[in-house]
């Protein structure tokens, strides 16, 4: 393969549809995850017939459930020897979303698809990332933690077994376990090629139509958000920027804003102790897949 290989999950929508494209037209080799075959070739033959000569591959994973992160992993390492770019753009946000639902795995689905996914899948494919001259690992978290400056991983119950369902924080502490850990991993891998940054995601528009279950009130609050907020097509060239830009070959551990500067992420996911005690946890759920 002559041309750079970026695995990027979520594609078929939103952010990593506009990613997959402004990535293949910058000459990646975009292997777009996606959870459902139709929706991805949907995706992948619309990006095509814009641009017939872009690089696009399909593989179908469901980043919430270990196995199936497991087999995309082994399915890449098949075909493929070098990964230089992983972003880990997938997720799940359903604001009408009342209780816990649970992967056929069992754990509960924002954990397990926002942040356990994730970190799975960068460890099973971390040796093909560090065959790259500068392999480079993307996590994405969201301008709205800065609406919760108290919000912590709850150590003890981050699944929400013992105190009532709340799909935004929820959501917020997966954003906030993916923060730490690309912190975790940039220490991990500084003696390595390989480099981990975040990126803040500020208001992006999203497509309603994906989301049958909004009321009409629903549906009008985000009509009228997404007249303050930027389109996937300007958020994906952040992505570009963090996966091509040879100025951060050896930037690493930072967080950056859709303006590509670095900014101050604050103390907690910095916190050595806090790192330390998170991915414990993290581990506790995938260390029968020998992870860290
Ligand atoms: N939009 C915003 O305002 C905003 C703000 C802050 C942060 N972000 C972050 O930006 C990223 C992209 O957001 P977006 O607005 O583009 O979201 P989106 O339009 O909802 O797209 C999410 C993508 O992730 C995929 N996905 C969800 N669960 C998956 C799973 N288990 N396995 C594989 N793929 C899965 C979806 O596929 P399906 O079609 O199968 O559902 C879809 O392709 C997310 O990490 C989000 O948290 C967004």
């Amino acid at each position: 393969m002559d041309k750079k290989v970026c695995i990027l999950t979520g594609a078929n929508a939103g952010i990593g549809k506009a990613a997959a494209e402004l990535l293949g037209l910058n000459g990646f080799h975009v292997i777009m995850v996606c959870r459902d075959k139709k929706r991805g070739e949907d995706a992948l033959t619309k990006i095509k017939q814009s641009n017939p000569s872009i690089s696009l591959e399909l593989m179908i994973a469901d980043m919430g459930n270990m196995e199936s992160v497991k087999k995309l992993s082994e399915e890449f390492r098949k075909k493929y020897t070098v990964l230089d770019v992983l972003i880990h753009n997938a997720a799940i946000f359903n604001v009408t979303q009342k209780n816990a639902v649970h992967t056929a795995e069992g754990i509960e689905t924002v954990w397990a698809t926002n942040h356990l996914g994730p970190v799975l899948l960068t460890s099973l494919l971390l040796d093909n990332l560090k065959q790259s001259d500068n392999g480079r690992v993307i996590t994405i978290s969201s301008k709205g933690l800065l609406a919760k400056p108290l919000l912590k991983v709850d150590l003890k119950d981050p699944e929400y077994k013992s105190k009532k369902f709340n799909i935004v924080n929820a959501y917020y502490q997966s954003k906030l376990a993916q923060m730490i850990y690309t912190n975790w991993l940039s220490k991990k891998l500084k003696d390595s090629s390989v480099t981990s940054n975040c990126i803040r995601v500020p208001a992006v528009q999203i497509d309603v139509s994906r989301h049958p279950e909004l009321s009409s009130f629903m549906k009008w609050v985000y009509s009228q958000k997404s007249k303050n907020s930027i389109t996937p097509q300007e958020m994906a060239k952040t992505y570009l920027f963090l996966a091509q830009e040879s100025n951060l070959s050896k930037i690493t551990g930072e967080y950056f804003t859709e303006k590509n500067r670095v900014v101050d992420q604050g103390k907690y996911t910095k916190d050595n102790e806090t790192i330390k005690k998170v991915m414990e946890l993290t581990n506790s759920y995938l260390e029968k897949y020998g992870v860290l």
